[in-house]
């Protein structure tokens, strides 16, 4: 048996992640940079991408860049890939947590709405990981994929048939990634997170009624923080998950564990 590494299991190579100037996306940059990882902070909204990876460099002390990226435009991400790569020396972790609700049940859909959601939900994160392959393959060993999901990617919802096809189709394309990109050394997996306390869905939980319906049915009997999702994430993308790839975690506090 071989044994564990002996020093960080946290790579040194740095982080692009989308969505980073809020929530998930933005827990997920703290704790890579909480490991010691530079991070490339992605986000249509640039301002808070900037914040994000401000908050970086002065809480962690770690090399941080923004990037004002449009995930569904391949321009805008060939522009991000090139001022990240000369900004950072080396590319081992990609997260892609840009995305978006769209609420909008079967009876009321219209192909815009449709795409609005596929388009960054799951596109984004296959034209993403592919602008920045070659990256990631010169950062190996070591270098991984985290897409975040949903719950909604395995159960179902329906006022969001789009969001429930995007993040199923998140779990389709971790595992074809997986597939591929295993020969590289490259590790793709998925994080499905439950209920989580962020912008997305502050409109739902500033209901009481709807937070407490949340919370009766997660075991736990809340939430989650950011965070909570982040550090999973951390985890996919460090050394301790070598071996882990193709997968879906599902951080829930047991919500789809029981009716
Ligand atoms: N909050 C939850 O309860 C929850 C649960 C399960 C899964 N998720 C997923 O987690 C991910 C992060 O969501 P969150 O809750 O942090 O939401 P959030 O709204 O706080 O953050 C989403 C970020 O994505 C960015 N974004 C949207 N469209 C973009 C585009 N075209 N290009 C680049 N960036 C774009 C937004 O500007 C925002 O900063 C999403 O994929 C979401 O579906 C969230």
């Amino acid at each position: 048996m071989s044994q564990p590494p002996p020093s960080s299991v946290h790579p040194t190579t740095g982080v692009v992640v989308t969505g980073a100037g809020s929530g998930i996306g933005r827990a997920t940059c703290f704790a890579v940079a909480e490991a010691g990882r530079p991070v490339a902070a992605w986000d249509i909204n640039g301002d808070g991408a900037e914040e994000t990876a401000a908050r970086c460099r002065d809480d962690y002390g770690v090399e941080a860049i923004a990037c004002s990226v449009d995930v569904r435009d391949a321009a805008s991400i060939a522009a991000a890939t090139d001022a990240t790569t000369q900004a950072l020396p080396t590319i081992g972790g990609v997260v892609h947590a840009a995305g978006v609700a769209g609420p909008m049940p079967l009876d009321f859909l219209d192909e815009e709405s449709w795409d609005a959601v596929l388009d960054v939900n799951l596109r984004g994160e296959a034209f993403v990981v592919r602008a920045l392959l070659p990256a990631l393959k010169a950062a190996n060993p070591g270098s991984a994929v985290v897409g975040i999901a949903s719950v909604e990617a395995i159960i179902g919802n329906g006022m969001v048939p789009a969001y429930c096809s995007s993040k199923s189709g998140v779990l389709g394309l971790t595992r074809s990634m997986a597939h591929r990109l295993g020969v590289d050394g490259i590790r793709c997996n998925a994080v499905c997170p439950g209920a989580v306390d962020t912008p997305m869905l502050a409109p739902l939980l500033a209901v009481p009624q709807a937070r407490d319906n949340i919370e009766k049915r997660v075991p736990l009997g809340r939430v989650a923080d950011p965070m909570e999702i982040a550090t999973v994430v951390r985890f996919l993308l460090s050394d301790d998950a070598r071996y882990v790839s193709g997968a879906a975690i599902v951080v829930d506090g047991g919500m789809t564990a029981v009716l």
